[in-house]
């Protein structure tokens, strides 16, 4: 058997992918989640999306070794459940069963941000290395550590929830329920809400139209000099800083990976972090720690649970 299924689980949308031991894939299909359906229609989309790659490469089932799911958590790996999440409809819901069921081959499934690290260590920019850190910024906040070449899983397979590590002890609420998580702080959904607070105060902004403010505006607005904008970002990175920063002292790696949307809006985010790493970590080991985007993209996801997939197929 010589193929592998991936598919990458998310709030906005899944995407699934076949592809050969090397991760070279054969085809890929993307549909929206539309979360607010419920459990069992997004259920059938995952399915769909699997039949889709199967019959647009052509590839037989028989031929499938293992399906790889990277869902975020907090989920029970062993078991298959995905616990809780805000952004999915899924409350202590068996995903792996009913697509073992369905397709007959084994269903692995880990935390999204694990999967990504893994991507990212086999097919990425952690390629090569023994140590490494990937983190997720994006609707959520979320982590992945390789270390000692190893996806490091934790007690309850749930290790590097890094989101919901306090990064302000004051700070604001997030959507666990707990304050000052990073997820709070620098998430892009967390940006957009600063974006959205600031509109409807009487200060000076061009951040205008409260329905139009995402994270993305609230990055466009901050480098054409909006000083309200301006301050949001810094805000949110500097935190985002802390939250690298630590990882950094816990684990020292060689390098950080930064995925997820926030990380696109590319060198403000990367100086930014660098700054406080090197302000807050020993000089030695923020020396030796590099950071930087992912290698992978916007695909580090779904290439992850390939890797996944080959991973635990060895
Ligand atoms: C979840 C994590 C996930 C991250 C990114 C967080 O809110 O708790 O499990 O990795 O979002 O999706
Ligand atoms: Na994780
Ligand atoms: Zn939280």
């Amino acid at each position: 058997k010589n193929y592998f299924i991936g598919i990458d689980l998310g709030g906005t949308k899944i995407s699934t992918a076949i592809s050969d031991v090397e991760g070279n894939v054969k085809a890929q299909s993307t549909v929206a989640t539309d979360a607010k359906d419920g459990e069992i229609p997004v259920l059938n989309r995952i399915i769909s999306t699997v039949e889709k790659v199967l019959e647009e490469s052509k590839i037989s089932l028989d031929e499938v070794e293992a399906i790889g799911i990277g869902s975020p958590g907090p989920l029970d790996a062993k078991s298959g459940v995905i616990i809780t999440t805000p952004n999915l409809p899924f409350k202590n819901f068996n995903l792996v069963a009913p697509i073992r069921e369905k397709f007959n081959v084994p269903v692995f499934l880990d935390n999204d941000a694990n999967v990504a690290a893994i991507g990212e260590f086999m097919f990425g920019a952690g390629k090569g290395t023994e140590n490494m850190v990937y983190m997720t910024v994006s609707t959520g906040v979320g982590g992945g550590a390789v270390l000692n070449g190893k996806i490091y899983r934790g007690n309850t397979c749930n290790a590097l929830e890094i989101g919901h590590t306090t990064v302000a002890a004051d700070g604001p609420r997030c959507n666990c329920g707990n304050i000052g998580c990073l997820e709070a702080t620098s998430s892009g959904t967390s940006i957009g809400k600063r974006g959205k607070e600031a509109c409807l105060t009487k200060v000076e902004t061009s951040l205008k139209n409260y329905d139009e403010v995402t994270s993305y505006e609230v990055f466009v607005e901050a480098a054409k000099g909006d000083e309200v904008a301006k301050d949001i970002i810094d805000n949110a990175l500097n935190y985002l800083g802390i939250g690298v920063a630590n990882m950094v002292s816990t684990f020292d790696p060689e390098v950080v990976i930064i995925g997820g949307g926030v990380s696109k809006a590319g060198d403000i985010v990367f100086e930014t972090v660098r700054k406080v790493v090197n302000k807050r970590c020993f000089k030695n080991m923020a020396e030796s720690c590099r950071i930087v985007p992912a290698g992978l993209g916007a695909d580090a996801g779904v290439i992850g649970a390939l890797g996944l997939a080959i991973m635990e197929s060895k």
